[in-house]
């Protein structure tokens, strides 16, 4: 670990040595790359505390973010105060523009805007310490429906139209949420994850609707968990994804099975001031369900519900995929298609 705090300290000096050599917007470029891009080293010391223990999580997680908060605010001063004088410059290389260094039918790769936004979900959890889980697509009845307080005869099993592999016993799992039960079993709490991953519903395709999309959960079980401990997370994470400061979140009463009380909570639209087709002129854009773990999901997994308690969100990845990229048919996500992905 003490490595790994060298390292955060080693990039940090580095950093500052070469911002402040730097007189150019190239030069600057390269540092944002080097140190701020998807493979900079900011990336690559989030990956190295994917592997470290929870506690050492708990204690480099914050200074990470600290270190990611400082290295962008420098980097945003310096690059205003280059770019003032940039402008000469710049009408200068224009003039000296060479048409011959056109290279045609260059294709670079690039990665799936699934992976940037999973990429910017994990890293904001793992800051805040939360590990990332994982569990089967195929799944049993019961971690999909009866442990999450959903019985064989819930009308609640409706809102999810079922793809059955055998019916009453397999299926392909309908939400992430299945993740909370293999996860409360298999750890004693405090435990904190995130679960990005596939799910499925037997639905017919349309510009908002495919029968494979992408979901993440989250649970957090603890002391004393309350409402407010849900509302700060899910701002702190919504605030990460937008890239905005002064998010205003509402909440309204919500129901679903596994939680309770249960919530559903909106951001305020942030493409318009007036209404628009992303927020279909309501000025509010729904972002995810949660709410408090419902006991009886504690007790199908043992945990005592007098001592611990939780909270547990889940929202549409490929939803505010969509909503951050501004993309409107889900099929351009799914039918990987060059030129679109070539955007990314
Ligand atoms: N599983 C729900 C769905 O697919 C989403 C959800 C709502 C997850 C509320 C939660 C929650 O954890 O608390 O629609």
């Amino acid at each position: 670990m003490s490595t790994i705090k060298q390292q955060i300290t080693d990039t940090q000096q580095r950093f500052n040595d070469l911002l402040a050599a730097a007189n150019n917007a190239d030069a600057l470029e390269k540092i944002r790359i080097d140190f701020l891009g998807r493979k900079g080293e900011l990336t690559g010391l989030m990956q190295a505390l994917k592997t470290l223990s929870s506690d050492e999580k708990r204690e480099i997680g914050p200074l990470l973010n600290k270190l990611k908060v400082e290295l962008e605010a420098l980097y945003a001063k310096k690059k205003a105060e280059l770019e003032s004088g940039e402008y000469q410059r710049d009408a200068e290389s224009k003039s000296n523009f060479d048409v011959s260094s056109y290279v045609p039918d260059k294709l670079n790769g690039s990665l799936h805007p699934y992976t940037y936004i999973t990429q910017i979900i994990e890293n904001v959890f793992m800051t805040m310490g939360y590990q990332i889980a994982d569990g089967p697509e195929m799944e049993k009845e019961f971690y999909n429906f009866e442990a999450l307080n959903i019985p064989g005869d819930h009308p609640a099993r409706d809102m999810q139209d079922t793809i059955w592999l055998e019916m009453p016993q397999t299926l392909m799992r309908t939400h992430t949420s299945s993740v909370q039960i293999h996860t409360m079993q298999n750890t004693k709490p405090p435990l904190a994850i995130v679960a990005p991953g596939r799910a499925y519903r037997f639905e017919a395709t349309d510009a908002s609707h495919d029968y494979v999309f992408k979901q993440c959960e989250g649970l957090l079980v603890g002391k004393d968990i309350s409402m407010s401990n849900l509302l700060a997370t899910t701002k702190t994470f919504l605030q990460a994804i937008f890239e905005k400061d002064e998010l205003v979140l509402r909440v309204r009463p919500g129901y679903f099975p596994f939680v309770e009380p249960g919530i559903e909570i909106d951001i305020q639209c942030i493409f318009c001031t007036n209404g628009c087709s992303t927020c279909k002129k309501s000025r509010w854009i729904e972002c995810m369900g949660a709410g408090l773990v419902n006991p009886h999901v504690l007790s199908h997994c043992n945990i005592d519900s007098r001592e611990y308690s939780g909270f547990a969100f889940g929202f549409g990845l490929t939803r505010l995929a969509m909503l951050k990229y501004g993309i409107s048919d889900i099929r351009m996500l799914h039918n990987n298609s060059v030129e679109f992905l070539e955007q990314f």
